[in-house]
């Protein structure tokens, strides 16, 4: 069977800590995936330096170029595609996706978000925010979820989950950290199972297979 190819879709400034947890695991030999490119909706995003400085290609794509949302998504459907990309990883990527990207990738499209959804998700749910609800909510325990995407912000069907405690002095940049360390190794996980054809989508049930013997 072919490699999975994984092409990675990041906007705004994104530091791209994700991206590099990918880059790091490939290149541990743990991916079981290529990475073959990251896109970058703007043009200072960390993650296009990270990409250029480990040879993958990185592609500024402006999104003023286009005149619709659906546009936007055609052109990156079709630079995905050219690639042969099998799998797109949203790592930082604020922005709503429409059905012209998600029809062309069903159940290809993943994305992490930093608590458990489906709680501390949706518009204005990212960065700083969720990790400010979360303690402002007096939970517990928060976490993070990988799901595939669909045409609703963080709601599609998910993959994988890890719990995080709430620490009684925790704030938002203390909690934000140590999710983000969980971050790293879940995406990682998600991507090397998605690639051995281990995440089965049923619905909205994600199964996770057995490894084959
Ligand atoms: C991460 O917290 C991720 O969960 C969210 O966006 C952030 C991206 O961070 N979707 P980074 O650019 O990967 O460091």
């Amino acid at each position: 069977m072919a490699r999975l190819r994984v092409g990675v879709l990041v906007s705004g400034k994104g530091r791209g800590t994700n991206l590099q947890a990918l880059i790091d695991a490939r290149e541990r030999g743990e991916l079981g995936a290529d990475l073959v490119l990251v896109v970058s909706t703007s043009a200072e995003a960390g993650a296009l330096e990270r990409a250029r400085k480990h040879s993958l290609e990185a592609l500024f794509v402006d999104p003023k170029q286009f005149a619709t949302a659906e546009e936007l998504d055609l052109a990156l459907a079709q630079t995905m595609e050219q690639r042969q990309v099998g799998l797109i990883c949203l790592a930082g990527y604020m922005r709503m996706l429409t059905a012209t990207l998600i029809r062309r990738f069903p159940n290809r499209i993943m994305n992490i978000h930093p608590a458990l959804l489906p709680a501390f998700g949706g518009k204005g749910m990212y960065g700083h925010h969720v990790h400010e609800a979360v303690i402002a909510s007096g939970a517990k325990y928060t976490g993070v979820t990988v799901h595939f995407a669909d045409e609703e912000y963080d709601h599609g069907p998910i993959a994988l989950q890890k719990v995080v405690e709430v620490l009684p002095d925790d704030d938002a940049d203390s909690l934000a950290a140590r999710v983000l360390r969980e971050e790293h190794k879940l995406y990682a996980r998600a991507v090397h199972l998605f690639a051995e054809g281990r995440l089965q989508v049923e619905d909205r049930r994600v199964r996770i297979l057995p490894s084959a013997p």
